[in-house]
């Protein structure tokens, strides 16, 4: 969070800002961040087509803010410089765009959107209007992420050459197979849904996007539960540690039509392969990512701040389970490891042109999406490699200089 020690001249020097959120479900808690009457920030409206969600925020932000069951009238108020888009996935093109075009900046949760078509359009809108994209990525603010970059920046593993995400989910059950996840439609899938954080990670850690992609993915699992909540009723989608094992789940969506393994293999456009792996009913949770280079190998185990740690291997062994340097992540303050804060940090940076660079774009954002829809292409035709089509150069080129 900013710091609280800002004098008032410094206070002064800053542009008040004003902040809306639109969806203000689990993932809206986020926009808790936004709110730094030290920073000249604050938040002061939301909109939620559920009263019930809008009731919830105003409660947990304590003071009155503009509440609507109707986006549009947020968008509609001049006094609001910047909106955080936290609706399902499915909504994402409809509310950045009209975001976009009301001339509001914008900070919209992963996935950009669920098919390629919806990214492009979003990137369009966003460089016609000249306005601010922003979208959170924050998988890129996780300490542990942030020392396997700067481990692969430093040259600790030589020349990279592959990365192999294994991902955990635990709470695939609770999170993802009792609401709108669980459907095809409002997702394209979870390879997608959930897989855009690590798919970008990939990109990342690698220096490059995915040129070729194949899947494999299947509904093994989930499908075979029986107890349904009623269409008109709203699925339970709150972690519960007591649902275990995944069998014993009750009350999950009335359609479920999305995969609960999902593999997929990727060619990059400068050579490198990576894997990622994905199952959601492991009985813990957490990523494994591991990346290999010409002069050694790293790895993490754990991937929250105060619980996680960094391995190097860069000598010749046989097995040799502490590495050969090892790399503890001090514990951060803030949901998702400290990721939050700092992303929430970074966004309002960006809103106010402060310079420094974001080690998110929506460019990078827009290949993990597009690698996801293609993957799932892929994983629902026999596996067949599909290529993942290429920005356009004058968007890549807009993006490129509107983001450093
Ligand atoms: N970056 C992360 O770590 C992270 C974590 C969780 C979720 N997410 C993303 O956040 C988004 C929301 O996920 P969630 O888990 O909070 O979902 P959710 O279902 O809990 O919340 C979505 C909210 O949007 C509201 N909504 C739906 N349609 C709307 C509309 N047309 N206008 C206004 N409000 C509408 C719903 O009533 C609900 O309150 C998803 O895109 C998800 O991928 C990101």
């Amino acid at each position: 969070m900013a710091s609280e020690n800002k004098t008032v001249t410094e206070m002064a020097d800053k542009k008040e800002i004003r902040l809306g959120l639109i969806g203000a479900g689990r993932r809206g808690a986020v926009a808790q961040y936004m709110h730094q009457p030290e920073n000249n920030v604050f938040l002061t409206a939301a909109a939620d087509t559920d009263p019930t969600a809008l009731k919830a925020f105003q409660e947990t932000v304590g003071r009155d803010v503009f509440l609507t069951e109707d986006y549009r009238e947020l968008l509609a108020r001049t006094d609001i410089d910047a909106v955080l888009i936290s609706t399902p996935d499915d909504a994402h093109e409809e509310h950045a765009i009209a975001a976009l075009e009301a001339g509001k900046a914008v900070y919209l949760e992963k996935p950009m959107a669920i098919t390629i078509e919806g990214c492009d359009r979003i990137l369009e809108t966003a460089r016609l209007y000249n306005g601010k994209l922003y979208v959170g990525h924050n998988l890129r603010h996780f300490p542990v992420m942030r020392k396997m970059k700067e481990l692969i920046d430093a040259g600790a593993i030589g020349e990279v050459k592959t990365a192999w995400c294994r991902h955990f989910i635990s709470y695939g059950g609770d999170a993802y197979f009792k609401d709108w996840h669980a459907e095809r439609s409002r997702t394209t899938s979870l390879l997608l849904q959930k897989g855009a954080h690590d798919i970008d990670i990939l990109h990342w850690l690698c220096g490059g996007y995915t040129e070729t992609v194949t899947a494999m993915g299947e509904l093994s699992l989930y499908d075979q539960i029986k107890d349904r909540h009623l269409p008109e009723e709203k699925g339970d989608a709150f972690w519960h540690m007591e649902n275990w094992p995944p069998l014993s789940q009750k009350g999950l969506n009335p359609v479920i039509d999305v995969e609960d393994i999902n593999m997929l293999l990727m060619r990059l456009d400068n050579g490198i392969l990576a894997t990622y792996q994905q199952c959601h009913y492991s009985p813990d949770a957490w990523r494994n990512y591991t990346i290999i280079g010409t002069e050694g190998r790293i790895e993490n185990f754990g991937d929250m701040s105060g619980d996680s740690v960094v391995k190097l291997w860069n000598k010749r062994h046989n097995y040799q389970p502490q590495g050969d340097a090892e790399y503890v992540i001090p514990e951060e303050e803030g949901s998702h490891g400290g990721a939050d804060p700092k992303i929430i940090d970074e966004f309002i940076r960006y809103l106010r042109d402060e310079g420094g660079s974001t080690i998110t774009s929506p460019v990078s954002a827009r290949y993990s999406a597009v690698t996801g829809c293609k993957a799932t292409e892929s994983l629902r035709n026999g596996s067949q490699p599909v290529r993942v089509p290429q920005l356009s150069k004058d968007l890549a080129d807009h993006f490129e200089t509107t983001f450093q």
